[in-house]
């Protein structure tokens, strides 16, 4: 592929405003204050007759890019002139199929599937997206980058300065909220990383305003490039399922960044052709971060043909503002209120005929209890797709028969304080949200330093 992007521009997401703007352009919303889209205009891009074409690319792995789960993929989002492209080997995961979950799930043998996306660099699904925001700040020349993040979008854009050397890197974290794991892969790689007293939510606020006077650029998912590298998880899982749509796509949610992504790529691959139909998708929020849940269960908040109730959103926020109402859950990772792209999750919920729970910490522990008990584990936020597939099959909205993938958004060793504290039964550090009581706990037995009462704990215990 050479050079494509002359057919990519940037655009409102919201049809009624036509406006458009140039790739070389940093904004991170429209003139009119919306969210931004990367367009394609696909009669000028050699896009391949069959997803299968991307299968040739295993071949020729020595190239970088076709290395990249994510730009192997490269034809689908094609913004970038090749010698731009700044990739450090991401996305090579698994989509792994998983009885055991199943069975937890109460859905049948061979029918659930967990994506993995802890094998990234990182650590987490952040590097599909940070490898595609990175392309584009290296496209305009950016010397600083910033975020903001319950930590994995730090850890990430961190890895990506670090490893490339193209740019500074800014962290905004919010104090105590972000996991240990998390924290220190923001320090290891080097970010200039600052704790700012209070949330996700105010961090947010506070690196959007520095980026805009500072001129820096912005890597949280409210720049649309990043969501243009996040496509390429859903073009995985299709590959592990030998190009077949799953009945199911179920993904925890926090800014909402993935599951808008998720919509956009199969909308785009609808279009041309290269799918037959769509997949049903399930955003799932936790219990004490549920603005998704309250606003499209209880309001009926939609994307109304691109017109969505611009009024109901904003009072919302302003009642949420004025109770100063808090995001509280012990997953960390999605502990967000104010969901950034929200307008963009409901044009992918209208078409992927979605639906949206939340779950409380208790199910969330105990859905990532059984990743770890029968998968290859996964960090709280994660367990939430596994709690909310099982919800979704007890409210008989998933069908014991259907084809269900989970979104595993991050690995297992993110946060071994929420895992310790589960299996020890260490329900005091749990208790963020509501009580948490682990159902599948597996704590460590203390043992004096004697070899006979050694012997004697492993014949008590082991089954
Ligand atoms: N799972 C994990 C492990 C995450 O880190 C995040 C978001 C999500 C799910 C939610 O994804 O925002 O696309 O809906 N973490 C961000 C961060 C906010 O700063 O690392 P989303």
């Amino acid at each position: 592929m050479q050079d494509y992007s002359e057919a990519a521009f940037q655009a409102c997401l919201l049809p009624e405003n036509t406006e458009t703007y140039s790739l070389s352009e940093a904004r991170t919303s429209s003139e009119s204050g919306d969210l931004l889209d990367i367009r394609y205009d696909w009669n000028k891009i050699p896009v391949p007759s069959s997803l299968k074409e991307f299968e040739k690319r295993w071949s020729t792995r020595q190239n970088p890019l076709d290395y990249s789960g994510v730009w192997r993929f490269r034809e689908l989002f094609p913004f970038a002139p090749e010698s731009q492209i700044v990739t450090i080997g991401e996305g090579q995961t698994v989509l792994q199929k998983n009885d055991g979950v199943a069975k937890y799930a109460g859905i049948n043998a061979g029918g659930l599937f967990l994506q993995y996306e802890g094998m990234n660099p990182s650590g987490s699904f952040k590097d599909n997206g940070m490898t595609a925001a990175s392309t584009h700040a290296r496209m305009i020349g950016a010397k600083i980058t910033a975020c903001a993040s319950t930590g994995n979008t730090s850890a990430s854009l961190a890895i990506y300065g670090g490893v490339t050397g193209l740019f500074q890197v800014l962290v905004f974290v919010g104090s105590g909220k972000i996991a240990y794991g998390k924290l220190s892969q923001a320090l290891d790689y080097g970010a200039l990383t600052l704790q700012i007293e209070g949330d996700f939510d105010d961090a947010l606020k506070q690196v959007r305003r520095v980026c805009e006077e500072a001129g820096i650029y912005l890597c949280n998912s409210v720049n649309p490039f990043r969501l243009e590298g996040q496509k390429s998880i859903m073009y995985r899982v299709l590959e592990g399922l030998n190009w077949e749509v799953p009945d199911w796509i179920v993904v925890p949610g926090g800014n909402l960044g993935n599951s808008s992504a998720f919509g956009k790529a199969f909308m785009e691959l609808k279009e041309l052709g290269l799918i037959d139909r769509m997949p049903r998708l399930a955003v799932i929020n936790a219990a004490g971060a549920s603005t998704l849940t309250r606003m499209y269960n209880d309001e009926g908040l939609r994307w109304n043909n691109g017109q969505p109730d611009k009024q109901l959103i904003s009072e919302y926020f302003r009642r949420m503002d004025e109770q100063d109402g808090r995001a509280v859950t012990l997953a960390s990772a999605i502990e967000i209120n104010r969901p950034v792209n929200l307008t963009k999750c409901l044009r992918a919920l209208d078409a992927c005929d979605g639906v949206v729970r939340d779950v409380s910490d208790e199910q969330i522990l105990d859905g990532k209890a059984q990743v770890g008990r029968h998968g290859f584990g996964c960090e709280p936020a994660s367990g939430a797709s596994v709690a909310g597939a099982k919800l979704l099959r007890e409210q008989g909205v998933i069908a014991p028969s259907d084809r269900v993938v989970c979104i595993l958004t991050g690995h297992q060793l993110k946060d071994p304080n929420a895992t310790v504290a589960y299996h020890s039964g260490d329900k005091q550090s749990l208790a963020r949200h509501a009580a948490v009581e682990p159902h599948f706990g597996n704590a460590p037995i203390a043992v004096p330093n004697d070899f006979s009462k050694i012997m004697d704990a492993i014949r008590q215990y082991s089954s």
